[in-house]
């Protein structure tokens, strides 16, 4: 009895201890939602409900009907996807679909991974590698949340078949090598992962994707790191909106922080630890919100975070707008002349309260891939 009571007080010394700890950090408003809950791994669909921004609260990934998957077999076949592995959940499985990985795994993907609607990757717990030749799509689908994983050295692909969502075998076009790339996707939330030395981009948003939350992710070792619209042709990515925020992008990113076509991004409560090129730029009157994100500007790289292209049939009415962003190191922002503010107009379960600039460094300090110890706080 005495020898219960023992184990059972220095449980509690744990907890409190662990608990304490994480108050000292003060959490950004999304990781506060659920990190501090001690039983994260028996309420993992608690996350769906942490999102803001232009993803929404993703709702539609939990309630009834969710098919719990495992990934047990890091191997992959384009193919014939096999039970157990992350293509054969990410594809086959129909209707809503919360993945989780049973170990540490490595994961190298022959062709790009169609992932279909309704679908959840959730890597915490464990660490997982998802790596080239080709990496992660979301074609086509909505309701897709992608958060706790570590996405790297994606190559080019030439034109291929995969099985693609409803047991299809989709005909793809050339892939540029991106870790993430979306294609007419809507309502889709990335947080938590970490991305890096890929050989187009981290993360692309195009050809009419929108309502798309990027936040908590590590973006480092890049030239190009975010591009927000196809190519300057595109017009229907005039309504594309997307919010990127609590990110830590660098070190050693060159441009495209985002890079933005036609439509409207918020920025917001991001670090940005240098850039060589730019920062934040863009063509096709573009629409920028950028609220309070810590800007370090490196010695050697550019001090300007714009980068402003112009194009043909563009009226070159960037509208790029800061406020309450810090700058150190002889950073600055050249808003567009003219300009108005350019709100998100964001809907109540959209809108979130932008945290002061000098907390950015603390609340963007566990993005990327979070490390959770079993049985504690994530
Ligand atoms: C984007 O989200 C808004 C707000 O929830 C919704 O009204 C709109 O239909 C969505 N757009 C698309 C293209 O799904």
């Amino acid at each position: 009895m005495v020898r219960f009571l023992n184990i059972a007080l220095i449980q509690l010394l744990i907890v409190l201890f662990v608990a304490n700890v994480l108050e000292a950090t003060e959490l950004n408003v999304m990781d506060k939602c659920w990190r501090p809950n001690p039983h994260w791994r028996k309420n993992r669909n608690q996350l769906a409900r942490c999102s803001v921004g232009f993803a929404g609260k993703m709702l539609g990934n939990i309630g009834k009907g969710v098919t719990q998957y495992k990934v047990t077999d890091p191997s992959d076949d384009p193919i014939n996807p096999k039970p157990g592995t992350l293509r054969y959940g990410a594809t086959l499985i129909k209707g809503k679909k919360w993945i989780t990985f049973k170990r540490n795994m490595k994961i190298n993907l022959h062709k790009p991974l169609l992932i279909s609607s309704f679908t959840t990757l959730d890597g915490r717990g464990v660490s997982v590698h998802i790596s080239g030749p080709a990496c992660l799509v979301v074609y086509r689908a909505t309701d897709v949340i992608i958060h706790g994983l570590k996405i790297h050295d994606c190559k080019a692909h030439l034109p291929s078949s995969v099985m693609g969502p409803d047991s299809k075998i989709i005909q793809l076009g050339h892939m540029d090598g991106d870790a993430i790339g979306l294609v007419a996707a809507k309502k889709v939330w990335i947080d938590h992962n970490t991305l890096y030395d890929c050989e187009d981009g981290l993360l692309d948003v195009t050809t009419g994707s929108t309502n798309v939350t990027v936040s908590n992710n590590w973006f480092r070792n890049q030239d190009k790191v975010m591009l927000l619209g196809h190519d300057d042709g595109y017009v229907r990515d005039k309504s594309m909106r997307v919010t990127v925020a609590f990110n830590h992008f660098g070190p050693n990113c060159n441009q495209r922080m985002p890079r933005v076509r036609h439509g409207y991004a918020h920025v917001a409560n991001n670090y940005y630890q240098g850039w060589t090129q730019y920062a934040i730029g863009g063509s096709m009157s573009p629409r920028v919100k950028s609220e309070s994100n810590y800007f370090v500007a490196t010695k050697s790289g550019s001090k300007e975070i714009t980068w402003k292209k112009s194009s043909r049939g563009d009226k070159m009415q960037w509208k790029f707008f800061s406020v309450n962003d810090f700058f150190e190191n002889g950073a600055c922002f050249s808003p567009g002349k003219g300009v108005g503010k350019v709100k998100p107009n964001y809907s109540p379960s959209e809108r979130f309260t932008v945290a002061d600039a000098k907390n950015v460094k603390e609340l963007t300090s566990s993005a990327g891939a979070l490390q959770c110890t079993r049985h504690s706080i994530c």
